[in-house]
Order: structure tokens, then sequence, then C-alpha cells
């Protein structure tokens, strides 16, 4: 089945069509910048551009940069506070006529790894990181979801949250060398490991095609690797969400 999948990060929203079944995208993404007010009404009439450049007919499956409960956004991340208790999920439904899942974003991404990508067949406890204008993180337990992990808002030093200090968006705004955010990089994920003691993490999002340039400074003891599926996962994962969710009326892996 294909569906359409779409990421909606703090500086862009992504779609593109998917065959939810091999995890495949079929064709290109369409990626229109984030509205600056971060709003919920300026943010969903992108939904229906994005919905409408696909010419697209049928449910969507759309990650999402908040923490997600059955639907609506509890917690603002770096969006515009007055999403926090909207129905994500009712919202773009009525923008754009089409029937939509909406999970958070690290959680939609680490479902593409778990079922396509380096995480597939990984037991334990799987950690995955996203890494762009925040810090999400999505757990899995013997391939199955544990929704809303939000280890970025771990305080650190002067920091309310550790995703300020550590994330993309930090490492742009100070302008620090993969070097140097490497550095900051692996103290989060060796705060993350002290704390909640994962088998592996993945470490996806833009910043993962420049892995190579800080790879070297990954000291923590838990095996840490690069997400093949990179920027795609973030697309893939919700489509595929979408189609479990169909099929079984719950994610299911
Ligand atoms: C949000 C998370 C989200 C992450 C990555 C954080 O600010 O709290 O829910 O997964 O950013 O977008």
């Amino acid at each position: 089945m294909n569906l359409l999948g779409i990421d909606i990060g703090g500086s862009g929203m992504k779609g593109a069509l998917v065959n939810a079944e091999t995890g495949e995208m079929l064709t290109e993404r369409f990626r229109v910048p984030t509205p600056s007010s971060k709003k919920p009404e300026d943010m969903s009439k992108v939904i229906k551009k994005i919905v409408d450049h696909f010419e697209y007919d049928g449910p969507v499956g759309c990650g999402f940069p908040t923490i997600v409960k059955n639907g609506v956004c509890t917690s603002p991340g770096n969006l515009h506070k007055s999403w926090v208790g909207v129905n994500i999920d009712e919202l773009f439904t009525k923008a754009t006529g089409h029937e939509f899942t909406v999970l958070n974003d690290a959680d939609a991404a680490g479902y593409a790894s778990m079922n396509y990508g380096i995480g597939k067949g990984k037991e334990g406890f799987v950690l995955f990181i996203t890494v762009g204008t925040g810090l999400g993180s999505g757990a899995f337990y013997n391939g199955k979801l544990l929704p809303n992990f939000e280890l970025g808002q771990i305080p650190y030093k002067k920091y309310s949250k550790i995703e300020d200090w550590a994330s993309s968006r930090a490492k742009e705004n100070e302008d620090l060398s993969y070097d140097k955010w490497g550095k900051r990089f692996n103290k989060f994920l060796s705060i993350v490991e002290l704390l909640v003691n994962p088998d592996l993490m993945i470490v996806g999002g833009g910043i993962s095609k420049k892995w190579n340039q800080f790879e070297h400074r990954i000291t923590i003891d838990t095996k840490v690797l690069k997400a093949e599926l990179m920027n795609h996962a973030g697309i893939i994962g919700p489509a595929v969400a979408c189609l479990h969710e169909k099929h079984h009326g719950h994610l299911q892996l």
C-alpha cells in the first residue's frame, strides 16, 4: 500500500509517497520551510500544500516534533505553545479531508529503523536518537515502541533542557565544528546511558550524514550506530506506522 508520509520538524516540513509494506520511498521528498510562527493554523496550511502537491487521496502518517498522546499534543517542544491541547489528528484531517495518524517524530523515525533499517531484528532496549532542531528519542524494547521518551528535555548546567546545548540548532547557533559539537553530543549520550542503560543506540536525523566528522567523539560504552535510512526515516516511519495502525488498530512491529 502506497501512503503519504510527512515529517514535521522545527525548520522544515517534508513529505513523500512511501510503499508502507517495503518501507521504500517512491518519490522525491517535497519540503516546505516550517512557518516562522510555528502555530497550528499556519502549519496546517503547509500540510494541505504537501498533500495537494502529491495529488494524494488516502490516509496520511505524520511524525510530529512534540509529545503526542492519542493524537493530542501535550508539550510544545520547539513549536508555538498554542499547540498544547490541540488534537493534531483532527486539525490536519479537517485541513485536508484526509485521515491522519500522528506520532512523535523520533518514535516515527525509530519505527522505520526498527522495521526496515539498521534496527531491524535488534532485541533488548534500543534507543533511537534524532538530532535536529531538538534532540528526539524513540524507545523500543524487543522491537516494541514505548512512546514519548523525551530525553532531550533533561536539564543540563544552565540549560533548562540539554537539547538547547547539544542539538543541531545549538551547533548552528554557536557555530561549533563537528568535533566540538560531537563532544557535547557524546556528553548527552553518556547522561542517557547513565540514566536508562540501553543495549543499543541508533543516531538519525540530518546530522547522521556527517557521521565520520564526529564519530571519533563518541566514546560511551553502549554500542552506537548510525541510522542507515538517515533523513528518510522521518518520512518512511510515519507511513509504516499508519499502515500498521490500520491493520492492527494500534502500532505494532
Ligand atoms: C521535542 C520532542 C521531539 C524532539 C525532536 C523536542 O524538542 O520535545 O518531542 O521528538 O524535539 O524533534
